[in-house]
């Protein structure tokens, strides 16, 4: 308190107003969700999928946006999406409050149909089989290593998802977790004529993805890096530590890119800072 009494009283009034502003400024852009409008081209995709919108949702973390995710659910009926993607932390192994996820994927399902692969948040959850299985009585194909057709027409493209792996600490977690997910793809069919879709949580295992000559893989994850600075971009994510490469927008390897969606909510670090939640939402050009 002495040392307060020290300081100039403006001095602690500009310092009090920029800490009001800066709360204010983080609170209004953790809630200020935005759609974040990509699109990609391939001669590998029939010609009704010209213009084939999927709507990307990632790491919900059980958040809110307006009541019951209502802000939410309008921006996905804004979108119009032939299908929705939902690629992990849905709920929050921290929370009690599975149900949150649940409810707004059950509605998303009446939106558009609607596939799901788990987080870490969900893998790492003894429960993750019954909340699977919720998710399918709402409406909601999980996706645990199948494959699953598209159609629009009589043409279609295949979509496929895996798990996520369970958190691994300690010495080389890195590279034990992607033995994990390298597995996972191993049991997939290989990738063959079709246009092949991948739902896989971690982004930054995208050599792996495109070993396997995905054309397209949709992750989430990094929540952006957190943080974001100007010029630089993400600060921090996990599996890739700072300054990640792989946050957000679109990246490619070889034939396959990867779409990666900042997400919505937060995990362990409760807010974000100039990286506000988006639902990605992309349309797929002929070429
Ligand atoms: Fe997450």
């Amino acid at each position: 308190m002495k040392l307060l009494k020290r300081i100039p009283k403006p001095l602690l009034i500009t310092a009090a107003a920029l800490l009001i502003t800066f709360a204010v400024y983080v609170i209004h852009g953790n809630g200020n969700v935005g759609v974040t409008e990509l699109s990609i081209s391939s001669d590998k995709l029939p010609k009704s999928f010209d213009g084939y919108r999927i709507a990307h949702i990632s790491d919900l973390h059980c958040a809110k946006f307006g009541k019951n995710n209502q802000k939410l659910l309008d921006m996905l009926e804004g979108i119009a999406p032939d299908i929705i993607v939902i690629t992990g932390d849905l709920i929050d192994t921290r929370y009690d409050d599975e149900a949150v996820g649940i409810d707004f994927a059950k509605s998303a399902a009446v939106i558009a149909p609607t596939y799901f692969v788990s987080g870490n948040h969900e893998i790492d959850n003894d429960d993750f089989d019954s909340i699977a299985a919720k998710l399918q009585s709402v409406g909601v194909t999980v996706l645990r290593g199948e494959s699953v057709r598209l159609y629009k027409s009589d043409e279609y493209i295949t979509l496929v998802g895996i798990d996520d792996a369970r958190v691994i600490t300690g010495k080389e977690a890195n590279q034990k977790a992607r033995d994990v997910i390298e597995a996972e793809l191993e049991k997939l069919p290989p990738v063959g004529e079709e246009y092949t879709i991948l739902l896989a949580h971690r982004p930054d295992m995208i050599e792996l993805y495109a070993n396997k000559s995905y054309d397209l893989v949709f992750s989430g994850h990094a929540h952006g890096g957190q943080f974001r600075l100007p010029f630089i971009g993400g600060l921090y994510a996990p599996g890739q530590g700072l300054f990640p490469e792989y946050t957000e927008g679109i990246h490619t390897v070889g034939n396959t890119n990867l779409v990666i969606s900042r997400g919505l909510g937060n995990a362990s670090f409760p807010f974000r800072i100039n990286n506000n939640p988006e639902i990605v939402a992309l349309t797929l050009k002929c070429e």
